[in-house]
């Protein structure tokens, strides 16, 4: 079975062919557009602008990679339209959560697509293609295939952070989430008050390893708390009130960014492992854009050893931790629910349903 995948949540324009092997889920091409450029300009996405740049991309990177699924090089869409028609057995798309005008472009291409094409269309849930992105196979990482149900899967990315248990590909549980901002957002916008660039999470992750003192704290928000929520906007406020009474130079926002990523990371990691052990789960997954900080992982699996826990870590590779549309045709080849084009409608407030 090969599908065409579009995720166009938020300001990446991606599509994907992917598709099973021995098993394995393999992908043949994996095309994204980035409007970041432009929101490093604002500081921040502006919606509008996001769905504008979708609009531009769209059209050229699914032609680019249903081409390159084929191992052409063309940009044709001559060429892809044989593909679709010939190669191609059911179209995905991500139908929330996420920005709607930016929804709205993948969406409706899907849809038009499965309608003029007579392909299944399957919508799909964005948090959860993150998670499934681990199960993307590579040469590169031959760890995936190893990976069992039940797990504790992790989301953490620049809208959301959630916490879940997984029994099987279709049945789940949410355990908790944050209660405002998501770790990534925090650390964006941290990153504004210490006038870093935006998205800020990756250099906030380097300068943390360039901190000559580790002395500085901010709280784990929530970190005490019974719960599986979380709360990043103290955080926020804290590093506010730490700028405003204190000189900024490279040597103090390295020490801030020891701090700041320390305590996000303690307290994902703290409950993580917590409702590990709550639901006897010896699996976790991470995904989502902050999935790529080496950092969490790294600490993830210190905890683990030093409580003598056996507990396997996964996170996804580097390139499918950020919005792809990969792991939107991973998660449709382990459940495919296909429905009418009639049927898919973008939700931008789409959770855990
Ligand atoms: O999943 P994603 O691409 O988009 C959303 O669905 O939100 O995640 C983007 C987020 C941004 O907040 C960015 O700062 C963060 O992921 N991020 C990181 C790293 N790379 C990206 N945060 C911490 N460390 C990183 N290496
Ligand atoms: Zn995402």
């Amino acid at each position: 079975m090969k599908i065409l995948a579009i995720e166009s949540s938020c300001d990446e324009t991606s599509a994907a062919v992917v598709g099973k092997k021995n098993n394995k889920i393999i992908v043949l091409s994996n095309v994204t557009a980035t409007s970041l450029a432009i929101h490093s300009k604002t500081g921040g996405i502006i919606p509008e602008n996001a769905a504008r740049e979708q609009v531009k991309y769209i059209i050229p990177v699914i032609t680019q990679a249903l081409n390159e699924s084929n191992g052409n090089t063309s940009q044709d869409w001559k060429s892809a339209r044989e593909i679709l028609q010939n190669d191609i057995d059911a179209i995905a798309v991500t139908y929330g959560p996420g920005l709607i005008g930016s929804l709205l472009v993948g969406v409706e291409t899907a849809r038009t697509l499965s309608f003029m094409f007579d392909k299944p269309l399957i919508p799909v849930n964005h948090l959860i293609a993150h998670l499934f992105a681990n199960f993307i196979d590579s040469k590169s990482r031959q760890t995936k295939s190893t990976i069992t149900f039940p797990f504790i899967g992790l989301i953490v990315s620049g809208g959301h952070t959630d916490l879940l248990y997984f029994e099987s590909e279709s049945k789940f549980k949410w355990l908790g989430g944050t209660r405002d901002d998501a770790a990534g957002e925090a650390l964006d916008k941290i990153g504004r008050l210490l006038g870093l660039s935006y998205p800020a999470g990756p250099e906030i992750e380097k300068r943390a390893k360039l901190a000559s003192s580790t002395l500085l704290r901010f709280k784990s928000p929530l970190s005490g708390n019974e719960t599986f929520d979380f709360s990043f906007s103290g955080l926020k406020t804290e590093v506010l009130r730490f700028t405003q009474k204190t000189t900024l130079n490279e040597t103090v926002i390295n020490e801030v960014c020891f701090a700041v990523q320390k305590a996000v990371i303690d307290v994902l990691v703290k409950k993580t492992l917590k409702a590990a052990e709550k639901y006897s789960c010896n699996t976790i997954l991470l995904g989502g854009g902050v999935s790529a900080n080496q950092t969490l992982k790294k600490e993830l699996n210190r905890r683990v050893k030093s409580e003598n826990r056996s507990i396997q870590i996964f996170s996804p590779e580097k390139m499918y931790c950020t919005d792809n549309g990969a792991m939107v045709g991973a998660y449709t080849l382990l459940n495919p629910k296909q429905k009418s084009w009639k049927d898919v409608n973008a939700n931008p407030e789409l959770y855990f349903l």
